[in-house]
């Protein structure tokens, strides 16, 4: 059968500052799934990352559908009710405009979808980050899908060496979708030439040469860009076809064990190392460090499997450990080079504010005061 998946994932609250979402929230979330997902969508599963909660549904109306978009909004709708009467931190901190307007792309939430045939034994991998930006994943997916390193099928089997096709998004052109399209391998080269740049250029799907067949969609949300100033980072949400003509899931995960320095930590303005963590794991050091986690899923006509936890592993320990190493590396350093973002990527305007007053008290020397 033809199922779509949609995953929505949005900040609409959390206890103690931006740590994580309260058990009343969550379960107000999951009730409104629920309840008014009845007749709807085939199944559903809520998982949170930091501060953020995602929803994943399964159901036949296809991509970008204005009824399954609702049930979501409606559901962090509700939920930011729970969040204001606890008084939590950012209650409704991601729903940026007041009303529904047919689709949550665009309104704040983070979006992944993909629709596809079912094969036979269907295996994905949800992933949810906090404190980090869509870009997060670029590394992750290039070296899962395009790096014999990484992903040994590339070299054994015949189906995922035909290579795939990348689609990757310019996020800072606003005035509409400015996308390009690179296979691996023939372009690699091309790719990673936009790969290095996390802020700006965001791989937003990815299909297998093989047989044409989605493997990723990743969200391409920037929140700045909706709401014109600085509201939070984007705290990507990604779906992940594996095994057969894809990367194995292993493949897939595998890549997480660099720890990758990416942006987003602390007031989204520093720069720290994505580490993996079990899901429904809070932030805590320097409001992070960046987290990622991941459910694996198999699912059948439409029905989800319940999920194993990816990241949930003796070998992710080791991980975490050398993410916090590298963590505390790179916070040494303070406000001082790479550990705070470039002008472009700081939130918050107090630095801009500062260099404006600071502008103005520059002078250049005449020479002869030499
Ligand atoms: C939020 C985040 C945090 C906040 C910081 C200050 O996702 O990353 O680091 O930026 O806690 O938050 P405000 O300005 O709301 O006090
Ligand atoms: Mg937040
Ligand atoms: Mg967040």
């Amino acid at each position: 059968m033809k199922v779509t998946l949609t995953a929505i994932k949005a900040d609409v609250g959390s206890i103690g500052g931006h740590l994580k979402p309260s058990l009343p929230l969550l379960q107000e979330i999951e009730r409104t799934v629920a309840e008014k997902g009845e007749g709807l969508i085939i199944d559903h599963a809520l998982t949170y990352t930091g501060d953020d909660i995602a929803i994943l549904m399964s159901h036949e109306r296809g991509l970008d559908d204005p009824s399954v978009h609702k049930l979501a909004w409606d559901a962090f709708i509700a939920g930011t009710k729970v969040a204001k009467h606890q008084g939590l931190y950012g209650a409704g901190q991601d729903l940026l405009k007041d009303a529904f307007s047919g689709n949550a792309k665009g309104l704040g939430p983070a979006v992944a979808e993909m629709e596809f045939e079912e094969r036979e034994n269907e295996p994905f991998l949800l992933f949810t980050a906090d404190k980090t930006e869509p870009g997060a994943y670029n590394l992750p997916l290039y070296l899962a899908f395009a790096d014999p390193m990484y992903n040994a099928g590339l070299i054994l089997s015949p189906a995922v060496g035909k290579g795939f096709k990348f689609t990757v998004m310019d996020v800072d052109h606003i005035e509409g979708d400015r996308v390009i399209e690179l296979c691996t391998p023939e372009e690699a080269y091309d790719l990673v030439t936009l790969l290095r740049d996390n802020g700006r250029f965001v791989i937003e799907s990815i299909h297998s040469r093989h047989n044409g067949e989605i493997a990723v969609s990743s969200c391409t949300t920037r929140l700045r860009n909706i709401a014109g100033k600085y509201v939070g980072k984007d705290d990507p949400i990604m779906l992940v076809r594996t095994q057969k003509s894809f990367p194995a899931t292993g493949e897939v995960l595998a890549p997480f064990q660099i720890a990758h320095l990416v942006s987003g930590f602390m007031r989204g303005s520093h720069t720290g190392p994505l580490m993996p963590v079990r899901a429904r794991t809070g932030v805590s050091f320097f409001d992070g460090p960046p987290i990622v986690s991941c459910l694996a899923f198999s699912i059948h006509d439409g029905i989800l499997s319940k999920p194993v936890d990816a990241f949930d592993h003796p070998f992710w320990d080791w991980v975490r450990e050398k993410a916090s190493r590298k963590a505390r590396d790179i916070r040494e350093q303070g406000f001082s080079g790479p550990a705070m973002l470039g002008y472009h990527d700081l939130e918050y305007v107090g630095i801009t504010e500062r260099m404006n007053r600071l502008e103005k008290r520059f002078r250049v020397r005449d020479m002869d005061e030499v």
